[in-house]
């Protein structure tokens, strides 16, 4: 072999939030030399001084490892990522503000400066959630200002709370190349990215090269397929409660069948975070634009269903509270979308608790990780550090998000804070026979008793 495809290249990785920072550091760790490209100086540089600007377990490790060896840097300025031989954009893409499009002015934004600085044999690759078509735009743009440089499009599917794993040990890599979308481009795309990726191609990752729409759609027709099935299991949790049956036990059996499988199967407050929510909102406007809109009108409901779960969860605990919640104490145990994570982006526990301090109770709410966001963006809600504090004097109490530490809470001694035993579990994750010996009155979203 004339190449050693082993060898480490120069990268820059353009936008240094969530997606950026945790592929910067991974791709140092793979033996890269790489620049973190950030607008936002603070960031830049609390990065470059290996402090983590958000939560993610087995991150701040990864990034102090990636600084030591001297492969990993971080700039504010553009120029910084010239001469890298590959250059990663991987800005945010939400949702337009009273619209169901996404945003992409930042990709628009960082693509029209990159191409700045950009030389010819190198090579852009898009990780950012996009609508299908932005791709061969840019595309278009890249050839049109630097000949001889070319774009990729190669999604990122990781997981917030595993973001290092699912960066390093993908369970599949996606490459959207210019010699299968009609570009005419002398960057061998596939090469240099399996070069970039040696490792993980050498581990046997799975690998799909396709066109540009086809990876653009990989992602989004991905995160709708799980969004659909977290609102399947919602839906079939509204039909429990109207007929007493019970959904976890549903969904167990149900996931037996590996057609199915039991993961994305769990019944509660559904879906929300930075990605789910805003990709299919996003998909659907994007084939509203193509005239295919009737094929998505399904995750208009998927999406109803998800909301609905908010809804009802606020009439549950007003019901439990003898059906006033005025001058109810309630204790919130999570605030982030999801456990291992300090992102309260749609964070359904919040939507429920800033419902029912409307409604008149007085809501206290605890995160492990997440109340910093929560006291900036939520001053209107009373944060406390501990469940026994929110729980304090509670009439009732509300899981709404799984973190570990709530799920092991030992309801005897947690009881003896509380002015009546009631807890409303919001992610089907207590152990209800050991809650109910307990002497607490337990509900849920989908199963008996409801
Ligand atoms: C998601 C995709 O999983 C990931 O592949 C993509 O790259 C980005 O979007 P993330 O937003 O980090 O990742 O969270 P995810 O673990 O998918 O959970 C999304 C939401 O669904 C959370 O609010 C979670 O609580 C909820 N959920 C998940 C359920 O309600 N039930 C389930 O069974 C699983």
């Amino acid at each position: 072999m004339a190449e050693n495809s082993d060898a480490p290249l120069k990268l820059s990785v353009i936008g240094c939030g969530y997606l950026g920072a945790v592929h910067a550091a991974s791709m140092a760790e793979l033996g890269h030399e790489v620049v973190g490209i950030e607008v936002d100086v603070a960031k830049a540089e609390s990065l470059a001084a290996g402090r983590v600007p958000f939560f993610e377990p087995g991150f701040e490790e990864l990034l102090r490892r990636s600084l030591d060896s001297g492969r990993l840097s971080f700039a504010s300025d553009m120029a910084d990522a010239r001469g890298a031989a590959v250059h990663f954009v991987c800005v945010g893409t939400p949702q337009r503000r009273g619209e169901y499009a996404a945003d992409l002015t930042y990709v628009e934004a960082a693509t029209a400066s990159l191409i700045e600085v950009l030389g010819p044999g190198e090579l852009v690759v898009g990780k950012s959630t996009v609508p299908v078509g932005t791709a061969a735009r840019l595309a278009e743009q890249v050839a049109a200002r630097v000949p001889g440089a070319a774009l990729a499009w190669n999604p990122e599917f990781l997981r917030e709370g595993f973001a290092v794993a699912d960066t390093l040990h993908p369970d599949r890599l996606v490459y959207g190349v210019p010699s299968l979308s009609g570009a005419d481009t002398a960057v061998d795309a596939e090469k240099v990215l399996d070069t970039v990726y040696a490792r993980i191609v050498a581990d046997g990752t799975p690998k799909v090269v396709t066109d540009y729409a086809t990876a653009e759609m990989v992602k989004t027709a991905a995160n709708s397929f799980l969004a659909t099935k977290i609102s399947f299991i919602n839906a079939m949790a509204e039909l429990c409660e109207a007929t007493g049956a019970d959904v976890k036990q549903l969904a167990d059996a149900i996931g037996h069948d590996d057609r199915i499988g039991r993961k994305f199967l769990n019944a509660g407050l559904g879906f929300g975070g930075g990605c789910l929510p805003k990709d299919i909102r996003a998909f659907m406007a994007r084939a509203g634009e193509l005239g295919a809109d009737q094929a998505l009108t399904f995750l208009r409901e998927v999406d109803n269903i998800n909301m609905r779960r908010r809804i009802r969860m606020v009439e549950l605990a007003r019901q439990v509270c003898d059906d006033s919640l005025l001058g109810k104490r309630i204790a919130v145990l999570g605030a982030a979308f999801k456990p291992d994570s300090d992102d309260i982006r749609d964070s359904p526990a919040l939507n429920v608790a800033a419902q029912l301090q409307l409604q008149g109770a007085n809501v206290r709410v605890t995160d492990p990780q997440a109340l910093p966001n929560v006291r900036r963006h939520w001053s209107q809600l009373d944060c406390v550090d501990t469940p026994e504090e929110a729980a304090e004097g509670a009439d009732a109490v509300l899981l709404l998000t799984e973190w570990k530490q709530y799920r092991e809470l030992d309801p005897g001694s947690f009881g003896k804070v509380v002015r009546t035993r009631r807890v409303l579990d919001g992610r089907n994750a207590l152990d209800r026979e050991a809650w109910e010996s307990a002497g607490w009155t337990y509900r849920a979203l989908g199963r008996r008793n409801v």
